[in-house]
């Protein structure tokens, strides 16, 4: 079986913004909510930049666009949660993805041990603390130390090609963790 020849940039200096956003919508990921409160307000936004980094201590990374109202919140605050979205949630990835928009407005919310909003059915639940972050481009690479975890079982929202996506597990035994 052959398989199409890739498409290549011509060369240094041409990766421009679509080139990199149809590679790396090929790199499958799942869907959260970051969360966090300034003040009283509520912030969050939709983000599928999740890593986790370390286990010990327990980081995990987002990018955050820089300048947007979450990013800015959250720097504040020096806190957050993310919200791991369930297939059942597309469209709160949808409404946490509008710009400009009060994207609590009607919605049940819960505050965590951490002081920090935690969406309700959420797959998994960190509550973090800002361990640093560092300005990269256009985003703010934001670590944060996990300091609470809540996981649930059920389907995981996926992202594939700009699209949302469902995750299948193909029933094979679990893979060993060496990492
Ligand atoms: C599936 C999906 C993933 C996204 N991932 C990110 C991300 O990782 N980082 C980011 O800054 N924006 C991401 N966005 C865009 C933000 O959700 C969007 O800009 C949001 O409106 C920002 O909220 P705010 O400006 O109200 O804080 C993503 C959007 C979608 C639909």
């Amino acid at each position: 079986m052959t398989s199409m020849p890739p498409d290549c940039t011509p060369g240094p200096g041409s990766v421009d913004a679509v080139a990199m956003r149809t590679a790396m919508g090929r790199f499958a990921t799942g869907v959260a909510v970051v969360t966090t409160t300034d003040g009283d307000v509520p912030h969050g936004m939709t983000v599928n930049s999740l890593t986790s980094v370390s286990l010990s201590p327990p980081l995990v990374l987002v990018c955050l666009t820089t300048g947007a109202r979450t990013t800015e919140a959250v720097v504040t605050a020096g806190r957050f949660a993310v919200n791991v979205l369930s297939t059942r949630q597309e469209q709160l990835a949808l409404r946490f993805a509008r710009r400009g928009e009060d994207h609590f407005s009607g919605l049940p919310v819960k505050t965590g041990s951490h002081a920090v909003p935690v969406i309700p059915d959420a797959l998994v639940h960190l509550e973090c603390s800002v361990h640093h972050t560092l300005t990269a481009g256009d985003h703010d690479v934001v670590l944060g130390e996990v300091l609470k975890v809540c996981s649930r079982d059920g389907a995981p929202l996926g992202f594939l090609g700009g699209r949302f996506s469902d995750v299948v597990d193909r029933g094979h035994e679990p893979v060993p963790w060496f990492f």
